[in-house]
């Protein structure tokens, strides 16, 4: 690779120990993926945060890297963690989790790295602009800020986000340049899709397919008339999930789309054209399918009620508040969002109607971070990235339905 006279110094040791470390990582996975050279980023999100996942080991590293000097160059932010960081007793994490958890964090802030542990950093001050190239870990996230923010970013691991970090670059690959960020298959959507239920429902019928094929998956996906934020959000965690998805492009949707038509569209002189080796058609069926496929749970099992995955947006809670008002629920119910956001829902007085009803904030972490394998049976959720991996990760059932079906879940004995 072609390095700048300050990689170079980087590389040498002449910053910091921990700087130099970031760069050999980053020259070695730029040498496995060919890159030419280092690109300047402009913003940073390290997931594989929770102790859970990082185990001593993980955190060790981390402090080696603090303690040799590293110091972050571009705003950097934090996946969730596995505890709520003010209020763990009240979620039942045990006392050694939560002094290792700190100790993560403290690693984290010692470096600089603002410790905001959100998956939707884009809604609390970390927002990149189009054609911002950043180095983003988190697959909904980076799903989200290549394809409905038009940023630029590889689904990076987490030692290799904070190498971006400490250094302010990352190996020029991938989703940075141009011609991997062409769509490589054409869907189209035969069904009305609302709501975040439906929207990670389609996800999943989307992502399967292009699993089931070996398709690189880059969809470009015709046929959805509007997408919310919150929609958006929801189908980026399920492509990733289902699909391996970084980016998508959606027609009149996200801002790239523009830039292609599959051929045999009506022939647009400033659009480029593109090829589908195939293309997909999903119908409302494939999507009823793939939401039922998720429900594996009878009522009577569910002692787990879980919303926020990804974190939830201020919108979501004030419509949660709402149909919580006055209600007392009877099942463990988790609203998993970042702290700015519970913030803003403690000074809209949000937070007092929810829990008043019984309902937990379980700020900075989520469902699948936290350590709470073998407390529950079956969770309820309307996200189908929460589905997969509470199967996955902690051998729950479930649950998957729509946003106030889920609330329902919580009042019903
Ligand atoms: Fe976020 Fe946890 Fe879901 S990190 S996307 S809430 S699995």
């Amino acid at each position: 690779m072609e390095l700048t006279v300050e990689e170079q110094s980087m590389l040498a040791g002449e910053h910091s120990r921990a700087a130099c470390k970031a760069m050999e990582i980053l020259v070695a996975l730029g040498g496995i993926y060919g890159a030419e050279q280092m690109i300047p980023v402009t913003s940073v999100q390290i997931a594989g945060v929770s102790f859970d996942n990082l185990g001593e080991a993980g955190l060790e590293f981390l402090q080696e890297m603090a303690d040799g000097g590293g110091r972050v160059r571009v705003l950097t932010t934090l996946n969730p963690a596995g505890m709520d960081v003010e209020n763990w007793q009240a979620l039942g994490i045990p006392a050694d989790f939560a002094r290792n958890q700190q100790r993560v964090l403290e690693a984290f802030a010692c470096m600089g790295v603002q410790v905001t542990c959100t998956c939707t950093p884009y809604l609390s001050g970390n927002t990149p602009g189009f054609g911002e190239h950043i180095a983003w870990a988190e697959s909904s996230a980076v799903c989200y800020a290549n394809s409905v923010l038009g940023a630029r970013t590889n689904r990076e691991g987490g030692p290799s986000a904070l190498a971006a970090a400490l250094t302010g670059r990352t190996p020029a690959y991938g989703y940075h340049l141009d011609e991997n960020r062409a769509p490589s298959v054409a869907v189209e959507v035969r069904a009305g899709v609302q709501g975040t239920h439906a929207f990670g429902a389609l996800g999943r019928a989307i992502g399967e397919q292009l699993e089931a094929r070996k398709l690189r998956p880059v969809p470009y996906v015709r046929g959805v008339e509007r997408a919310s934020l919150e929609e958006l959000k929801s189908f980026c965690a399920s492509l990733a999930t289902y699909g391996g998805a970084a980016l998508f492009h959606m027609a009149g949707i996200t801002p790239e789309a523009d830039r292609f038509a599959p051929e045999r569209e009506p022939f647009f002189p400033e659009v480029e054209q593109f090829a589908p080796p195939e293309c997909l058609t999903i119908s409302q069926a494939e999507i009823d399918a793939a939401a039922e496929a998720l429900d594996d749970a009878g009522e009577a099992e569910v002692d787990f009620v879980s919303l926020g995955c990804p974190h939830l947006s201020i919108d979501e809670i004030a419509h949660l508040a709402e149909l919580l008002r006055g209600q007392a629920v009877v099942k463990e119910f988790w609203i998993t969002t970042a702290r700015p956001v519970k913030q803003l829902a403690d000074r809209m007085g949000y937070t007092q109607v929810i829990e008043a009803s019984g309902a937990k904030f379980a700020v900075d972490t989520c469902c699948v971070v936290a350590p709470i394998k073998g407390r529950f049976t079956a969770l309820a959720t309307d996200s189908a990235k929460a589905c997969y991996y509470a199967y996955a990760k902690n051998k729950f059932k479930t649950r998957f339905l729509p946003f106030d079906e889920v609330v329902q879940q919580a009042l019903k004995r």
